[in-house]
């Protein structure tokens, strides 16, 4: 049950500016894998490119036997739909209330019964704490309910693979840790999902990871677990989860 990912060599420039070098990952199923790195080494290229929403230039992305790199767009569109993702800025569509946000997707792909919706629709919400908030408009709420909120909507369909792009950026600790648990959970109560997530903060990914990777310079220069991250003496690790100014990584 559940498939894994496997990333390799996977390279995408835009102009003269290289931003993914040959990435190397295997991201196991049933499993949190958390991908650090500092602002602008291109994480979030990377999601969008599993995502099928950008085209490397080469290598491959290998899910059960294809490459699914190689899918042309209707192909692409059918394992588009394997996939949910939860976007750096939440990206919840401001003409429609929190509901239809998260029903929108289901409603797209699926015809069900507009009572069969509601309880889709409503058993997602409950699973992020916002049932009694569904009829709000997103500019109504804080930002973690948008997070939750955005996790919702893609959580409602049954996706195989969870992306999340920086889940927990710009909000308070409390928030922060809140929506950590609601990944460890998520995970733990959907069995064969594969998530993978999108982090600069240290912490949350100590928290939260099976497996961490790090991006630099285009490569994944480092795998481990939590333990292997806090000790190794890989020098670029170290600068970064120590938020040193002094080594390897500099602006
Ligand atoms: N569509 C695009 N066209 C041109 N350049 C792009 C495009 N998308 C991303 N880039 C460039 O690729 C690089 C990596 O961007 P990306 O958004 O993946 O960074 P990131 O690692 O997610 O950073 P952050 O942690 O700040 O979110 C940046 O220099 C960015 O300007
Ligand atoms: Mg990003």
């Amino acid at each position: 049950m559940g498939e894994n990912i496997r990333i390799q060599g996977l390279t995408k420039s835009f102009g003269a500016q290289k931003v993914l070098a040959g990435v190397d990952l295997e991201v196991p199923s049933g499993q949190i894998t958390c991908v650090i790195g500092r602002s602008g080494t291109g994480k979030s290229v990377l999601l969008k490119i599993l995502m099928g929403l950008l085209r490397p230039d080469g290598g491959s992305i290998v899910i059960n036997g294809v490459d699914i790199t190689k899918l042309g767009d209707r192909e692409l569109l059918k394992v588009r739909n394997r996939f949910g993702m939860v976007f750096q800025n939440a990206a919840l569509f401001d003409s429609m209330n929190v509901f239809e946000n998260i029903a929108f997707p289901v409603r797209e792909h699926e015809r069900l019964k507009e009572a069969d919706l509601k309880v889709r629709v409503d058993a997602a919400l409950a699973s992020v704490g916002l049932l009694e908030h569904g009829h709000k408009n997103p500019h109504e709420l804080s930002g973690g309910m948008r997070k939750r909120a955005a996790v919702a909507r893609a959580l409602v369909r049954k996706p195989e693979f969870l992306l999340y792009d920086e889940p927990t950026t710009g909000l308070d600790p409390i928030m922060t840790a809140h929506v950590d648990e609601l990944i460890r959970t998520t995970q733990d109560q959907t069995p064969g999902l594969t998530s993978l997530v999108i982090s600069h903060d240290m912490h949350a990914t100590m928290q939260i990871a099976d497996k961490i990777a790090m991006l630099f310079e285009g490569r994944v220069i480092f795998e481990g677990t939590g333990e292997d991250v806090r000790t190794t003496p890989h020098p670029v690790v170290r600068q970064f989860v120590e938020g040193r100014l002094e080594g390897p990584i500099t602006l």
